[in-house]
């Protein structure tokens, strides 16, 4: 895990948001994370699917993908007023850099990264992503992956998921944010080190 120190103005961690590419296991983590903080869990995805009335694959197919990702803006905007949430984020929603500043202003921001061969043994019997319906789903995860990998490394944290449980990760996660918050309103200007391991999303 690699804690990114260097914030230069004092952050507010009234929230935890995890982003991270599609398989990686936001939604599994976030579910426990959750549940040890006792936050509200909160998903885009599935917010998203109920505002619209229809699945993603259907918002995707009937009115674009930009449509979507204006949906997606719309609510990262809505949660900056809100707090003890942790919210598991769509895979490609920190792509757009608005949407990432965004979210530091409220919540400590956690990217959960796996190798392009784990991600592809998870999604690979699940037909409900729209971007992985290819012929070749394990050459766009790559391309995808490397793609997205900027946007991602700009996550506060970073953490490895390849050899690690849901469950060890949650609870990892759920020590870390509360020695971050414990006993201040806001985070201080320099995050203390946690330990963390600083390379282990670049070598997962
Ligand atoms: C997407 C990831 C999906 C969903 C949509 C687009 C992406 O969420 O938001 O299919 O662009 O990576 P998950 O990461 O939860 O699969």
């Amino acid at each position: 895990m690699r804690f990114t120190p260097g914030v230069h103005t004092p952050r507010q961690y009234r929230n935890i948001a995890l982003v991270g590419f599609m398989g990686v296991g936001k939604s599994t983590v976030g579910q426990v994370l959750a549940a040890i903080l006792g936050f509200e869990f909160y998903d885009t995805d599935r917010v998203i699917e109920t505002r619209a009335g229809k699945k993603i694959s259907d918002i995707f197919a009937q009115d674009g993908e930009t449509r979507f990702r204006a949906m997606e803006s719309e609510l990262v905007r809505e949660l900056e007023a809100r707090q003890g949430m942790v919210i598991s984020t769509g895979g490609g929603l920190v792509v757009n850099p608005d949407n990432m500043a965004s979210l530091k202003k409220h919540a400590l921001v956690v990217c959960l990264w796996a190798s392009p061969a784990v991600i592809f043994n998870r999604v690979r019997h699940q037909a409900h992503r729209p971007l992985l319906q290819t012929p070749d789903p394990e050459a766009k995860i790559m391309e995808m992956l490397e793609l997205r990998r900027p946007a991602y490394q700009q996550a506060d944290v970073l953490v490895g998921v390849d050899f690690r449980s849901a469950g060890d990760t949650a609870r990892h996660l759920a020590q870390s944010f509360r020695r971050l918050t414990q006993g201040r309103e806001t985070a201080p200007a320099q995050p203390a080190k946690t330990g963390a391991d600083p390379t282990a999303a670049k070598r997962a």
